[in-house]
This record gives C-alpha cells, sequence and structure tokens, in this order.
C-alpha cells in the first residue's frame, strides 16, 4: 500500500494513527534516506501513546525507551550505525513487553521476527536539502525558516499475521 505524506505534521498524524493500533510485541521499522521523515513519523507515535519524554533522534545513543502510564513503553532505536541481526539482538531489548520503533531497520530483523510492520519512505527529490551554512534539516541543521516542507511517498508493508485484520494497515499484508 501506498501514501502520500505532504507535510510534517501530516507525518506526525500518520505517526498517531498507526499508534492507535500497537500494543506490546509490535514492532515497526522506518526505512528511508536522512530526512525522510522517521523521527517525525516517530514523534507523532510516541506523542499519541504519551510516552513520558520528547520523541527525537537518538543520535548519541542506539535505542531510547520512553516509559507510559499503564502501557508498554516506546523503545526507538537508531539502527544507522548497526549492519546485523545480531548486532540488534545485542542490544537486548524486551520486544514482548515494549512497542518497538527502529529507524533503518531493514535487513535487521532476520532471525529476530518474521512479525512486522514496515514503512519505506522516499523523498521524491532524492537530494538533501544544504541551506547556506552547510547545515541540512536531516543533519541536525535548527533554522527552521530553510526547511523544505514536500511530500514523502511511503509504502506499507505488513509481515506476519498480526496485522491482517486491522483496517488500513490489514490492506498492506502481503
Ligand atoms: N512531507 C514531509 N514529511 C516529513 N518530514 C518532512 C516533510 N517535508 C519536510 N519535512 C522535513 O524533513 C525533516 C525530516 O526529519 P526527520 O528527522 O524526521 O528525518 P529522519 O528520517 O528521522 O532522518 P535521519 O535519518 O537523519 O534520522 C524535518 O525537518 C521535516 O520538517
Ligand atoms: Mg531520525
Amino acid at each position: 500500500m501506498h501514501l502520500t505524506i505532504a507535510t510534517p505534521d501530516d507525518m506526525a498524524a500518520l505517526g498517531a494513527l498507526l499508534a492507535q493500533q500497537l500494543r506490546a510485541g509490535d514492532l515497526v521499522t522506518l526505512n528511508g534516506e536522512l530526512g525522510a521523515g522517521k523521527t517525525t513519523l516517530t514523534r507523532g507515535l510516541g506523542e499519541a501513546l504519551g510516552v513520558r519524554g520528547a520523541v527525537t533522534s537518538p543520535t548519541f545513543v542506539l535505542a531510547r525507551t520512553h516509559p507510559r502510564e499503564g502501557g508498554a513503553p516506546l523503545v526507538h532505536v537508531d539502527a544507522y550505525r548497526l549492519s546485523t541481526a545480531a548486532e540488534l539482538d545485542d542490544l537486548d531489548i524486551d520486544f514482548a513487553r515494549s512497542i518497538v520503533v527502529v529507524e533503518w531497520g531493514a535487513g535487521l530483523l532476520d532471525g529476530i521476527t518474521d512479525e512486522w510492520l514496515s514503512l519505506d519512505i522516499v523523498r521524491p527529490t532524492g537530494a538533501l536539502v544544504v541551506d547556506a551554512l552547510g547545515a541540512s534539516p536531516a543533519m541536525g541543521g535548527d533554522d527552521a525558516g530553510d526547511e523544505v516542507i514536500e511530500p514523502r511517498t511511503i509504502t506499507v508493508t505488513a509481515h506476519g499475521d498480526r496485522w491482517k485484520d486491522l483496517g488500513w494497515i490489514g490492506a498492506a499484508s502481503n
């Protein structure tokens, strides 16, 4: 299934929509180049779950756990520096009791699970936006005035039986 997401707010809203369906044991991978919108989606997801602490890029840690009242915590993983399933496994994430979102998770799930939801985010132009100071928004530039808002296309692929009865997500089951 393909979605078109026009703005960062819409990306966060998609995360919130997804959050309504998630429970302990669920695993979502977000793929797409630097600045695709993976963290923006996760922020909306975390806010909708009501997690403690702001969801930001876990730049200096590989995984950050966000507890929440009366529900499974959100574990937000940045797998950019990981190259094998074994390295992801080494993080000792309590997958069964958490909702886990992995940025850059493609190809890292072999042997970890056969049931996950994968969102592949594409920027149509493909180019990083570089401002006059040489800092792109994706690389941590914080000058919102330079931010270019442009649509993303997302391919949703559901792996395993978990998702098949879940409305719009189920439509992505293969
Ligand atoms: N349609 C859109 N959807 C999502 N983000 C958008 C969109 N248009 C512009 N943006 C901007 O693109 C940037 C996406 O940054 P974000 O940190 O979410 O990307 P990321 O995929 O997590 O990058 P990284 O790989 O560096 O972790 C934000 O600055 C956001 O405002
Ligand atoms: Mg990110």
